[in-house]
């Protein structure tokens, strides 16, 4: 999406219904509105950002369709990885032919990548892990437990679990964290398509200083290195080794994508739930329901709103012919509230029977790696939450974060009694 903000500016200004919605805060926080009249107006309607659907089946059609690719140019997308690129090749003087991460290169090589990680993100890999989540949840509540006021749910805990167990994850220094979060914030605004020139400038500082942190912190694993997921990478020699651009962006990516949406879906499901007050207090009652309670929070407000694909050959869609690279924007938030798949799309119920079949997570070969380690962390964050603060209720305005591809809360005031 390397739009520049000044065109998403002036399409706005001329009514295009996904530039304003980009555009304009009030309509980012309620884009439910301008979901159902894009999904009236049609299974592709042409934008500003070329045609986007909100069709579910379109969605997941595109998505798992290998007459799709990521679309992905280097060049002129100044996304996280694109810029993570641009960055690497300054540290990579040796001028190897250009491999940025799996999220946007298309098989083979995203297969080869995929592979390298998906070691460790196994159904039992990541099962293995749920002591430590467990472990991590339970000590962030406890220093909650003194709080008299109000606290901020996102800052003290929303955020706090994610970073802590991906860093874990991966045998990065947890005491690092405050900077991950720091510099991760400024770089998620990089997904965003057309970025004004002010948080583009913010990014591009967060990823340089991340950037600066890996290097010391893979100088220091080629030294001394453990038997985390990144001193594997490191490590890797022959056929398999990683250039360290490779190792960068996928590292960052890893880094990133642990922590960046997980923050997001646990408070948009305290948001729901307090709302939805009858749920919660179902769920304390009946806590095997909390697996489907974390399903329905992903549907009905979706961490990540949108992806895009590009066409790599010519190929029909909804009974429309595609040239090659006519890009498609899904809006995954949207597809999410389809009635033709999801009943009543704007009611939250945590026992919808079908809310797993939500695009949340992609869909094909991108499918999130991380999915089931989300699904866990939330699990457990949420359950551990009820259980520690039944009485826990918002108590204050919650602020959103100012972003289009990611949909979550910055500030989230909550009272704990
Ligand atoms: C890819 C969502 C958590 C790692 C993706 C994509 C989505 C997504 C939508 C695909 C984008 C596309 O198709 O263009 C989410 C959400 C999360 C979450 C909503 C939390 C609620 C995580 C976690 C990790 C992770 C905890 C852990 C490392 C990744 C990776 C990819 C990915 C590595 C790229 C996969 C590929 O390109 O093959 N995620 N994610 N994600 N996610 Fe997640």
């Amino acid at each position: 999406h390397g739009l520049p903000g000044r065109f998403l500016a002036r399409a706005a200004r001329a009514g295009d219904p996904v530039a304003r919605m980009l555009r304009e805060r009030d309509l980012r926080e309620q884009p439910y509105a301008v979901h159902d009249r894009l999904r009236a107006a049609g299974p592709l309607v042409p934008s500003a950002l070329g045609l986007v659907t909100a069709s579910h089946a379109v969605a997941q059609e595109v998505l798992r369709s290998d007459r799709f690719g990521v679309g992905f140019d280097g060049s002129a997308v100044p996304g996280l990885l694109g810029r993570a690129l641009r960055f690497a090749d300054e540290l990579d003087a040796s001028g190897v032919a250009e491999r940025p991460s799996m999220l946007v290169v298309d098989p083979p090589d995203h297969t080869r990548y995929r592979r390298l990680v998906g070691r460790a993100f196994t159904p039992r890999a990541t099962a293995a892990f749920e002591p430590m989540i467990r472990r991590t949840a339970d000590a962030l509540l406890d220093d909650l437990t003194g709080a008299d006021g109000p606290v901020d749910l996102v800052d003290r805990y929303a955020a706090q679990l994610p970073v802590l167990v991906i860093a874990e994850l991966l045998g990065v220094p947890t005491d690092r964290r405050a900077d991950f979060l720091r510099w991760g914030a400024a770089a998620a605004a990089t997904l965003d398509p057309g970025l004004p020139l002010r948080r583009y400038v913010a990014a591009e500082r967060g990823l340089r200083a991340m950037h600066g942190f890996l290097r010391d912190h893979f100088d220091h694993l080629r030294r001394d290195p453990g038997d985390d997921l990144v001193s594997r990478l490191v490590g890797l020699s022959g056929e398999e080794a990683l250039t360290e651009r490779e190792l960068h962006a996928t590292v960052l990516l890893l880094l990133g994508a642990g922590f960046e949406t997980t923050v997001n879906l646990l408070g948009n499901a305290v948001v729901a739930l307090d709302a939805h007050r009858d749920q919660w207090d179902a769920l304390r009652a009946e806590p095997a329901g909390w697996a489907n309670a974390v399903e329905e929070a992903l549907r009905f407000d979706s961490p990540v709103q949108l992806t895009s694909r590009a066409a790599r050959v010519e190929v029909e869609v909804a009974g429309r012919r595609l040239s090659p690279g006519t890009r498609v924007t899904l809006l995954l938030g949207a597809a999410n509230r389809d009635p033709d798949v999801f009943p009543e799309p704007a009611r939250f119920d945590v026992t919808r029977r079908n809310a797993r079949e939500h695009l949340a997570f992609s869909a094909g070969v991108h499918y999130c790696l991380g999915a089931g380690l989300a699904r866990l962390e939330a699990e457990v964050a949420l359950r551990a939450l009820s259980e520690r603060f039944p009485r826990l209720r918002i108590a204050g305005l919650p602020v959103r974060r100012d972003l289009r591809t990611l949909r979550g809360f910055e500030v989230l005031p909550v009272s704990l009694r």
